[in-house]
């Protein structure tokens, strides 16, 4: 983490991001290739890394990448991951699925403290604020793996400027599949600087669908049945108050998307902020 002594959590954070990344974005010194510097396995198929941070390399939180390695010839391969540590921080961290035959994952899965990985310049992604009005109450649904631009938004200070509540939920099959947002949002409650917003405005809401949990079923369902909102103690969802940021599989964010149509919200974009944003959390239907 990057010692920060100014007192503003934003000021501080903010001067952290501009003294590593002194670059434009997408500028030529970021170099290809990163470090990793820590590993944690959660299950047989998801584990998280860290990599260092090349000094030119800038993105907002929420967006991806393109990281990789290069196999037996010589041949780089890459896929797009969302980069789930904020902005300011001075490492990189990665939350990956082991998909068993995966071209990339199935060799990602080894890889260990001292490793190079391929890390392309450029980032991109929807889930970004500037797509969205201004609201009072920020949801941010996850499955999977899709909790990653969200490990990074959760800990961006902005989202709490802009909104007075975010309600993170984070559907997974089983409870061993939770263990990896169970300790970003644990460890961003007891950080120093954005603690005390995080603990005050922050509603993380786990559920199960495999198994018994203090929550179960599915996001589509908690949201349909209006359970989500009432075991808040919110009201339903309305686009004159609520945003929305989605990241799962194709079929959720299609199921979600129709359920948010049926109630009047608008899907943003940069050149008119909307209601809701989606990303794919990978590309085909899962494993
Ligand atoms: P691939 O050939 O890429 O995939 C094989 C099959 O595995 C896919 O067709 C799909 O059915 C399944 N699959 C792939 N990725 C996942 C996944 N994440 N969850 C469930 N099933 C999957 N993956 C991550 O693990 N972490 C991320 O943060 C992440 N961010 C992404 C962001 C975007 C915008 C997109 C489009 C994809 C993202 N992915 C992420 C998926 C990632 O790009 C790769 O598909 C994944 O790493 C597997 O690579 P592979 O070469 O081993 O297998
Ligand atoms: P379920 O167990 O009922 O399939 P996966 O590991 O397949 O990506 O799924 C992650 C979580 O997303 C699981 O809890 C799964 O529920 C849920 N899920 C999968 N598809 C949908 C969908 N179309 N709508 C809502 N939840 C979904």
């Amino acid at each position: 983490m990057i010692q920060l002594q100014n007192p503003s959590p934003l000021a501080a954070l903010d001067q952290a991001n501009k003294s590593l990344a002194s670059h434009p974005k997408g500028g030529i010194s970021a170099p290809d290739q990163v470090t990793v510097t820590a590993v944690t396995h959660w299950t047989d198929k998801l584990f998280s890394f860290q990599t260092d941070r090349p000094p030119g390399f800038r993105f907002q939180s929420g967006e991806f990448a393109m990281i990789g390695l290069v196999d037996d010839e010589g041949k780089a391969v890459t896929r797009a991951y969302s980069i789930a540590s904020p902005h300011w921080d001075d490492h990189l961290e990665f939350y990956s699925i082991i998909v068993p035959d995966g071209p990339l994952t199935s060799r990602l899965r080894h890889v260990q403290i001292g490793d190079k990985i391929i890390l392309r310049p450029k980032t991109t992604g929807t889930l970004g604020l500037a797509r969205l009005r201004d609201g009072q109450r920020l949801y941010l649904l996850a499955t999977g793996t899709g909790f990653a631009p969200f490990a990074a938004l959760i800990r961006d200070p902005e989202i709490y400027e802009r909104f007075e509540q975010v309600i993170l939920v984070h559907g997974c099959r089983t409870i061993a599949e939770l263990g990896y947002s169970q300790k970003i949002v644990a460890d961003s409650r007891a950080h120093p600087l954005i603690g005390e917003m995080v603990t005050r405005q922050l509603h993380y809401v786990p559920s199960v669908t495999r198994e018994n949990f203090t929550q179960t079923g599915r996001i589509t369902t908690l949201l349909a049945d209006g359970k989500l909102a009432s075991s808040l103690s919110l009201p339903p969802l309305d686009p004159a108050f609520d945003r929305i940021m989605i990241c799962g599989s194709i079929g959720l964010n299609q199921d979600i998307a129709a359920q948010l149509l049926e109630k009047n919200f608008h899907e943003g974009n940069l050149s008119s902020p909307g209601d809701y944003v989606i990303e794919r959390a990978f590309v085909g239907d899962g494993i």
